[in-house]
């Protein structure tokens, strides 16, 4: 029995930072998820229910998802993936998604700093069609901003659907069998996740969903097929960095199984 048992330079055993101005203790850092996933909603009913316009939800909700992003590569996390804008949010009135188009434009500019000062490698999911091309622009320069860094994963769905997504995969699975490149017996769940635009990314470990709904919105369906849930009823403008604390901890007492038992 070494004398100084206590004493370890493993760093999954160090205490990880609560960050920012959490007060509720982060588990240790080999309990954390490696990706987390989140379904940032309630903008609106933020606003709404304090009598301000649906847009000022949104602005409140950038500025929580920098505190996040910076929380989460405190803890070293490997990957971020935030829920910004679905496929059938067109729907939504044509102010709205002009001023959100806006906000995504500046967000993804004044992000960049934070790319680099925090060593992030960042990553978009969802079909650029329909994007804006000034915001494109922007994308692909914080893109390359985050290349070579090897900090977190930081990953934005942006006109992100998960239908729209494994249709495009089942559609070049179709093409390469069509020319013979692949026989149907070859394929194998990997033929999927690598066709996805998650293709080499980690499958989330954690989704975590605001505004109490419980759904998943078509959101990464092939890829949060184990992961654990939480949800909380507050709306995405008031989530602080005490409520990721504490979704942290409810992962680390999950008992994982993946459909097998336990230990
Ligand atoms: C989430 O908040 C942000 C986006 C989908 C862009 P919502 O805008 O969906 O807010 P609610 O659901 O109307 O409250
Ligand atoms: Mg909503």
């Amino acid at each position: 029995m070494p004398a100084a048992s206590h004493v370890t330079e493993n760093l999954s055993e160090m205490p990880v930072p609560a960050g920012g101005d959490s007060t509720v203790a982060m588990p240790d850092r080999a309990s954390l998820p490696r990706h987390v996933a989140v379904i940032m909603d309630g903008n609106g009913r933020w606003a709404k229910s304090r009598g301000l316009p649906r847009t000022e939800g949104h602005r409140k909700g950038a500025e929580v998802a920098r505190k996040v992003i910076d929380q989460c590569a405190k803890a070293g996390l490997d990957q971020l993936t935030l829920f910004c804008l679905s496929s059938e949010n067109w729907k939504r009135p044509a102010e709205e998604l002009s001023l959100l188009m806006d906000l995504l434009h500046q967000y993804v500019i004044s992000e960049r700093p934070q790319i680099i000062e925090r060593n992030l490698r960042f990553s978009v999911i969802g079909r650029r069609e329909g994007l804006p091309e000034h915001v494109l622009d922007e994308i692909d320069r914080s893109i390359e901003a985050g290349r070579g860094n090897t900090g977190m994963r930081l990953c934005l769905a942006l006109n992100y659907g998960s239908r729209a997504e494994i249709t495009d995969a089942v559609r070049h699975i179709a093409a390469d069998v069509a020319s013979g490149e692949l026989k149907p017996d070859q394929i194998t769940d990997a033929t999927i996740a690598e066709r996805l635009d998650t293709a080499n990314m980690p499958d989330p470990d954690l989704v975590i969903r605001t505004a109490g709904e419980m759904r998943i919105s078509n959101f990464l369906l092939w890829q949060i097929s184990y992961a654990e849930l939480w949800v909380t009823s507050k709306c995405w403008p008031d989530f602080g960095t005490d409520d990721l604390a504490m979704a942290f901890r409810d992962y680390a007492d999950r008992d994982r199984r993946f459909g097998g038992l336990s230990d």
